[in-house]
């Protein structure tokens, strides 16, 4: 099947005054298209700098690299800013994590729903506007959209903060979307509500979905593919069967055993895993996990891990390096 998106060795640097912040450093996947390829860490592992960089949207003392970042077959790295613009919306769009930052307070939602439509059909009438804008919010699920499209955006529940965030990044039809954290914020029912969602638009419109989550059980639910990604590196990454049920690293084992629910047996406590992510000015030597990893060895310490690969699983570690050539 094509690939929609393809990103070989990105890099995402900040320049700051301490010093260099390595955010991003050295990652690779791709999505087909119509699929959903999950991003997976703990907070701080560089999810968002990654959907940052997807999008061109970094700020000024960003150092963006990459062998490959091609979106629908063009050169993100090769474009102008007005091709940029261009392809944000269409080409790729973003739910961001949390809506209210997103969401401009000061407007109505009519306003800025109206504002997606006419940047990207200009010939468009104010009526022919209004109407898709109402079909959007009715189809994402919004009850009563002709009273909500007055609304400003305090005036919603954050479900329907949620829902009208994905109207917007859907108005154009982008045939990416990337969801950053999309139900973080919301308690669990309308999470799976959310979800859900998701994934009748994937169907309706054949969109590829980068999905950005720091849990294994939204994973679970929605994605084709899986990337675990720790300090600025993907650490295992295949289909979601594999990553799921053969995890191979030690990191992407901790992850799912910290899902509530699962794996877990009565009277067992549900793991959390102990120690934080490195910062990225200041990453350990060696595998960067190693500190915080149980199954350390000497090696693991000293030197950074490459990828193994088996099938198309693929995986950063030395114990199953040690494994496999056995
Ligand atoms: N503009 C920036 N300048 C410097 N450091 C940044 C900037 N944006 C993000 N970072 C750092 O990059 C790391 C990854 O951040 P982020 O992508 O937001 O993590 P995640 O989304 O996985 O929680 C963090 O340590 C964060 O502090
Ligand atoms: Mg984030």
């Amino acid at each position: 099947m094509a690939k929609y998106l393809e990103v070989e060795n990105l890099k995402t640097y900040f320049k700051t005054q301490e010093g260099i912040v390595k955010s991003v450093d050295g990652i690779s996947f791709s999505i087909e298209e119509g699929k959903t390829l999950a991003l997976v860490g703990e907070s701080g592992c560089g999810k968002t700098v990654t959907s940052l960089s997807m999008m061109q949207l970094l700020p000024k003392n960003a150092i963006l690299e990459a062998d490959k970042l091609l979106i629908n077959g063009k050169d993100v790295m090769k474009m102008t800013d007005t091709e940029k613009r261009e392809m944000r919306g269409t080409d790729i769009s973003m739910i961001f994590q949390e809506p209210m930052t997103s969401l401009n307070p000061a407007y109505r939602i009519e306003k800025q729903l109206g504002e997606v439509f006419k940047l990207h059909n200009p010939n468009l009438s104010k009526k022919e506007i209004y109407e898709k804008s109402l079909q959007i919010l009715s189809r994402v699920g919004i009850p009563n959209p002709e009273e909500r499209i007055k609304a400003y955006p305090h005036q919603l529940s954050g479900g329907l903060r949620q829902r009208t965030m994905i109207a917007i990044s859907l108005a154009a039809q982008p045939k990416l979307v990337i969801a950053d954290e999309p139900t973080t914020a919301l308690d669990v029912t309308i999470q799976a509500q959310i979800l859900e969602l998701l994934k009748d638009l994937q169907k309706e419109f054949n969109m590829s979905i980068l999905l950005i989550t720091h849990d294994f059980g939204v994973v679970s639910e929605i994605a084709d593919e899986v990337a675990v990604m720790y300090a600025g590196k993907i650490v295992e990454q295949g289909s979601l069967y594999e990553v799921f049920n053969d995890s191979w690293h030690p990191y992407t084992k901790r992850l799912i055993n910290s899902i509530p629910g699962i794996k877990v047996n009565r009277g067992e406590r549900l793991e959390s895993i102990p120690g934080t992510v490195p910062n990225p000015l200041r990453l350990p030597e060696g595998c960067r996990f190693a500190p915080r990893c149980e199954e350390a060895c000497e090696i693991c310490h000293k030197k950074e891990p490459g990828m193994t690969k088996i099938g198309e699983h693929l995986v950063s570690c030395f114990l199953k390096e040690g494994q496999t050539n056995e």
